[in-house]
């Protein structure tokens, strides 16, 4: 422990660095430098000393992102240099349109456009005052918005003091504040079960964090950012760049996270190639993305154009067909699930959406249906997004038809008309006959998924039609499966049969972790199944484990503890893993096997990092992930110089090109085994 007020205050500064460093690697460059463990002790030291010496708090300590109690209400705030939006075009030619008008105004031969994507979520302007960040508030109306300065502090990758020497006295940046879809989706879970209404979509998810009152809150939320735009304002003669391209650099080199996937280009089919190319990579995004962004670089020609009165002549937004539109509920179907859930679905007259045809949309359960007051027959706004399943956003009221009756959740379950049982704690209904044919059918399928026991084959048609003629009762019985008996289905050869048996024969090779999370006890994910095969390496052990030993595995809550003992407090299910056992699945860790935690293999991979493209012979995603985990590597979700490694299967999309550009080498699947055997 350092002694003297010089050497304490000297010790928070070297620790304030160090974890802003590693903050930094971590959250804007995708490739962390220290472990968590460590982090996580420094953090603590750090604490501690501004507990004891709460003089020493710097506002840019990496102790001030966590959150503050609740504010009452935001300030409102003028903003310095108005937020303007941007004037959108739908198509291409809606585009050359914008591009001849600008031409008229300022003609040129030759010139830039910068394109970008447009990220879906929500304009934020800070403030940076000699190189802290002071503020922070939402768009609003473009001329005034809200001091939101303690939430957006919660966003790792916004710096909260900039790096670089001689910077301007003050920096204006502006970027977009968003949730990566897969946060999107855990937060909506996390709203299902709390009982609150989901998020129609990222963007609302986002602004609606922002505006959270408290930032505790918000830092769990996990917000990310982009930065788009660099301003110095109130200093006339400082220019900081002559183009767009040079600002997005210079953020760059301040410590934002500016997207990599921008580029130049010199004429309207360079644009049109940009964007056609990311309307198809775009559902490979992490994030969500609407359009793209195309700006003219010059700074000069900018200030040439100007502004209209809402919007930038040099800039405009090219956005993608429509993933919102209007069309009328037919009707409501209610499937019950493998959890025995009851969802309900609308049945749609067939509208065009992002490019498909969509019929059905998730309603979610009865509880967002009475928000919703849906009446058979209404019109609805149906959304779809990236990979996000087709859903109903709101419905308009005023276009209900005279006669119209609201939809109510059926009482009993609509598979076996047995009573279904909704706990006032929780928004969905469930039928809780374990011997209901949809719960079996649910079970089935789940079973043979990919990240279970990856049975190919057994897909819903396959598994109604066992089911109804009564071949399965439990996915024990699928390992009884004759030849002959399944070459009785229909439209089912003695080939196919062939195949399955052989694919179920390949499911007893299959790992503990993966088998475990395929008996599809509720809460148990294929991470936690992983985590609790780790510290659990047989089912007998984790049978006879209590809540509170299950809880103690790390990353292991108490929801999800209980729910683990209590299902194996079931006899039904302990017949089910004897009979299983019996078959010759694995319920144990083998020692032999990679995934085995009690013998790491070498790490050949150590330092070295990988990206995914593409769809693998054999390997699924997460298999090839723990690979290569396994072996020391990292995997990360995009292409960077960083990259060392870039695995590609069938249809590999953008991260190819990219990693083409940047010269990284790639792997098959077949070399990336023969890497690992070495
Ligand atoms: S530039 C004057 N660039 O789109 C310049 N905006 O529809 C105005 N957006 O309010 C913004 N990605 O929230 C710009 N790369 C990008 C963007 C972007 C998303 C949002 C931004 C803006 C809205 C306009």
């Amino acid at each position: 422990m350092p002694e003297s007020t010089a050497e304490i205050k000297q010790r928070a500064k070297q620790l304030r660095q160090q974890l802003q460093q590693a903050s930094y690697a971590y959250y804007v460059l995708d490739n962390p430098i220290m472990e968590d463990a460590v982090y996580d002790k420094l953090y603590r030291e750090l604490q501690e000393l501004e507990n004891q010496y709460p003089e020493l708090i710097a506002p840019d300590s990496p102790t001030q992102r966590v959150g503050e109690k609740p504010a009452t209400q935001f300030a409102t705030v003028k903003h310095n240099i108005a937020l303007y939006s941007l004037d959108n075009a739908f198509d291409l030619e809606e585009f050359a349109q914008w591009e001849s008008k600008w031409q008229r105004i300022a003609p040129r031969e030759e010139f830039e456009y910068v394109c970008e994507l447009k990220i879906d979520g929500s304009a934020l302007a800070l403030t940076y005052e000699n190189g802290l960040l002071v503020r922070g508030a939402t768009r609003g109306d473009g001329v005034t918005g809200e001091e939101i300065t303690q939430n957006v502090k919660t966003i790792r990758s916004i710096p909260l003091r900039l790096k670089g020497e001689n910077l301007p006295p003050v920096v204006e940046v502006r970027g977009e504040a968003f949730l990566a879809l897969d946060v999107f989706e855990r937060i909506n879970e996390e709203r299902s079960r709390s009982h609150e209404a989901a998020f129609a979509n990222p963007r609302n998810a986002a602004a609606g964090t922002l505006r959270q009152l408290d930032s505790r809150i918000v830092a769990q939320r996990r917000l990310d950012f982009f930065a788009y735009t660099l301003q110095v304002p109130d200093v006339e003669d400082i220019q900081v760049a002559q183009t767009q391209w040079e600002s997005l650099e210079l953020l760059q080199n301040m410590g934002f996270k500016v997207n990599p996937h921008r580029t130049l280009c010199r004429s309207l089919d360079e644009v049109k190639a940009y964007y056609q190319y990311w309307d198809k990579q775009r559902v490979d995004l992490p994030y969500m993305t609407d359009g793209v962004v195309v700006k003219l670089n010059s700074v000069t020609l900018q200030k040439q154009l100007g502004f209209t009165q809402k919007s930038p002549r040099w800039a405009i937004a090219l956005k993608y067909p429509a993933e919102e539109a209007p069309t009328r509920v037919e009707s409501v179907t209610v499937q019950v699930g493998r959890t025995g859930a009851l969802t309900p679905v609308a049945n749609l007259s067939p509208v065009q959406l992002a490019g498909t045809t969509v019929s059905r949309a998730s309603l979610h359960n009865g509880d967002r249906i009475a928000q919703l007051d849906l009446h058979i027959g209404d019109t609805a706004i149906v959304r779809k997004a990236g990979e996000i399943i087709p859903e109903v956003v709101r419905i308009l009221p005023e276009l209900r038809p005279d006669n119209a009756q609201p939809f109510r959740m059926p009482t009993h379950c609509p598979e076996c008309g047995q009573p279904t049982v909704k706990p006032a704690s929780e928004a969905v209904a469930r039928c809780i006959n374990a011997s209901c044919p949809a719960i079996l059918r649910g079970s089935l399928v789940h079973w043979g998924s990919r990240d279970a026991l990856d049975i190919n084959g057994l897909g819903e048609k396959l598994v109604q039609q066992m089911v109804d003629r009564q071949f399965v009762q439990s996915v024990a019985d699928l390992y009884d499966l004759t030849i002959d008996k399944l070459s009785a289905l229909e439209r089912f050869g003695r080939k196919s049969a062939h195949n399955l048996l052989q694919e179920l024969e390949k499911s007893k090779t299959k790992p503990w972790a993966r088998v475990l999370y395929g008996l599809g006890i509720r809460h148990v994910g294929s991470v936690n199944a992983q985590l609790l095969t780790e510290k659990f390496p047989d089912v007998e052990q984790l049978s006879a484990a209590s809540p509170a030993q299950i809880e103690a595995v790390y990353g292991i809550g108490a929801e999800i503890a209980d729910s683990v003992a209590q299902w194996f407090q079931v006899p039904a299910n302990q017949t089910l893993i004897q009979r299983l056992k019996a078959a010759g699945l694995q319920f144990s860790a083998a020692p032999s096997s990679p995934q085995s935690a009690a013998e790491k293999p070498a790490q050949t991979f150590a330092g070295k990092t990988f990206v995914l493209t593409g769809t693998l012979p054999t390997l699924t995603r997460n298999d090839a992930k723990s690979l290569i985990e396994n072996a020391g590597g990292k995997v990360t979700s995009s292409v960077s110089s960083k990259t060392d490694y870039l695995v590609v299967g069938e249809d590999a999309g953008s991260k190819l090109k990219k990693a083409q550009d940047l010269g990284i080498a790639q792997l098959g699947e077949a070399q990336l085994l023969a890497l690992l055997e070495q």
